[in-house]
């Protein structure tokens, strides 16, 4: 049976499946491999970009699934080649037509380099449009955020960052309310620490873990849902995603929840305020299979 998955609500009044499926450096092959059985399994969220170099493939799963189209939630990104406003108008379109869908659930900014400004507006344009139904940022921090709301319209419903137990965001979190925009949805990525042995060793996250009779993987996403977060951890082998979506027949208490609250934090990557060199590569987002 399917695993059915709870939903967060978004500002604009549509609504996010809590967990998600993300497609991060999965081959196009990869994801004609795993999505379906990942669909099977109850996912309906899905993660992509088109730095990831698979839109073509996921919308190709995604369109011949047999899930009804409002089922599903698509998410999809720019790179910062995009923003300016016309390319940025340009590219949502190509996005589309490589994923053979009229419109995306969620579309991202995906990094905080280059002419986010602009980009932004283009975003707006699109969600006015019905292109996309909800626009958002990742990886922005907060004085980037601030030069994004300076120009605009409708305040991003969706902030996509790195959150793990050894990441908790808190601090952003408490600067964001600060700022009025405290009914943003935050999406994590690296949930797992990318697959990180001591995160996923971790002895507060193992001995919480015994006690429910889940792994300390299902522990961390488990706990990231109770923070209130979107997560969509990236699985290939069919056991991680089975046990992935299977977190919503337990609790965590609120002693436990504080115990991995209060892990040392640091992050797995520091998003640097200068674009890094894989953000200024010319991607030719056509080449795919
Ligand atoms: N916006 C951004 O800049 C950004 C950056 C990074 C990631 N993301 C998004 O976040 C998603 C997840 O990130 P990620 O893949 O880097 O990290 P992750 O989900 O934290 O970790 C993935 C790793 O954990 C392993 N794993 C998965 N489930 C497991 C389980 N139950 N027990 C033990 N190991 C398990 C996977 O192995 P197997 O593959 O062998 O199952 C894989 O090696 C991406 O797919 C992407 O959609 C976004």
């Amino acid at each position: 049976m399917p695993i059915t998955v709870p939903s967060l609500a978004l500002s604009t009044g549509a609504t996010i499946p809590a967990m998600g499926y993300g497609v991060y450096m999965m081959s196009s092959e990869e994801v004609r491999e795993y999505l379906p059985q990942a669909l099977e399994l109850g996912y309906t969220h899905i993660d992509t970009a088109n730095a990831y170099f698979n839109e073509v493939a996921v919308g190709e799963v995604i369109r011949g699934a047999g899930v009804a189209r409002e089922q599903l939630f698509i998410t999809s990104k720019l790179f910062p080649q995009s923003y300016p406003y016309d390319r940025c108008t340009a590219d949502i379109d190509a996005t589309l037509e490589r994923m053979g869908l009229d419109y995306l659930d969620l579309l991202l900014l995906h990094q905080p380099y280059g002419d986010y400004v602009h980009g932004w507006r283009a975003m707006e344009e699109a969600l006015r449009a019905g292109k996309v139904r909800a626009i958002g940022l990742s990886n922005f921090p907060i004085h980037k955020i601030a030069q994004v709301m300076e120009v605009a319209e409708i305040a991003p419903q969706v902030l996509q960052v790195e959150i793990n137990p050894y990441w908790n965001q808190h601090a952003l979190k408490r600067e964001l309310a600060s700022m009025g925009l405290g009914d943003i949805v935050f999406e994590g990525w690296y949930p797992l620490g990318h697959g990180d042995k001591a995160l996923l060793a971790d002895p507060v996250l193992a001995e919480i873990a015994a006690a429910h009779d889940k792994t300390t993987a299902q522990v961390a996403l488990r706990w990231s849902i109770q923070e209130g977060n979107v997560v969509f951890p990236k699985a290939s082998n069919l056991e991680h995603m089975r046990q992935n979506i299977d977190i919503f027949d337990f609790e965590l208490a609120d002693n436990e929840m504080a115990r991995i609250n209060a892990l040392p934090q640091r992050p797995y990557y520091e998003v640097p305020e200068e674009p890094p060199a894989f953000v200024l590569v010319e991607n030719d987002y056509t080449e795919q299979a």
